[in-house]
């Protein structure tokens, strides 16, 4: 409605992460393209947590960039690099933990996520993603001849798979970077039990 401040439309459930007590840290999932870094760093101020990113750790256990590692090692290797990053970020707290668009893809990572603290989901289109990421070189599984069509298909074969971890779902199609950080924020000041 006019007028009306925009937040981002959440459809939260129940946590449900092991253990007692409310989650230790904030954990972002979601398809390449929908703003896990850039969110999780501003949801990250806001709440006076630590931001820390997946991709980051794994290129650093590997001491080379992601498309290096595809590239001379291939997708499994990335991989194993992947959880272990996730099983450092697992230990944590007070973290704000973005994590690679297909680290649901494992089931031992699906666990360590729903363990590691409030999983968020951040959803977007196809065509969102794809006008997100297009001009940029970066993400080797969308290297193709028909980088819209691998969107689609890696995006319909992962939906049940970060289904299956959040705790929240945030459509982040029409919102800023900050309407989706601010409505995130809010939530997790709820989740997490902080005042
Ligand atoms: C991947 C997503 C990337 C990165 C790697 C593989 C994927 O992270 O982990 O290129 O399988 O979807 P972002 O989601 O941060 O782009």
């Amino acid at each position: 409605m006019e007028g009306m401040e925009r937040t981002a439309s959440t459809d939260r459930r129940p946590p449900g992460a092991a253990g007692s007590g409310p989650p230790r840290n904030v954990v972002l999932i979601g398809f390449m393209g929908t703003g896990k870094s850039s969110v999780g760093r501003r949801v990250a101020d806001s709440l006076g947590f630590a931001f820390i990113d997946t991709d980051q750790i794994a290129a650093e256990l590997a001491g080379k960039p992601i498309p290096e590692i595809f590239a001379q090692d291939g997708e499994g290797r990335f991989r194993e690099w992947e959880s272990e990053a996730l099983r450092r970020c697992a230990r944590l707290e007070r973290q704000v933990i973005a994590t690679g668009g297909g680290i649901v893809t494992r089931p031992e990572n699906r666990d360590l996520l729903r363990q590691a603290g409030y999983v968020i989901w951040l959803k977007a289109d196809p065509e969102v993603v794809h006008r997100r990421v297009a001009r940029n070189h970066d993400r080797p599984l969308l290297q193709t001849p028909d980088p819209q069509a691998t969107i689609r298909d890696l995006l319909n074969a992962r939906l049940p798979l970060y289904r299956a971890c959040a705790q929240e779902e945030v459509n982040t199609g029409d919102l800023t970077l900050e309407e989706t950080a601010h409505g995130i924020t809010e939530s997790c000041r709820v989740a997490l039990g902080l005042g």
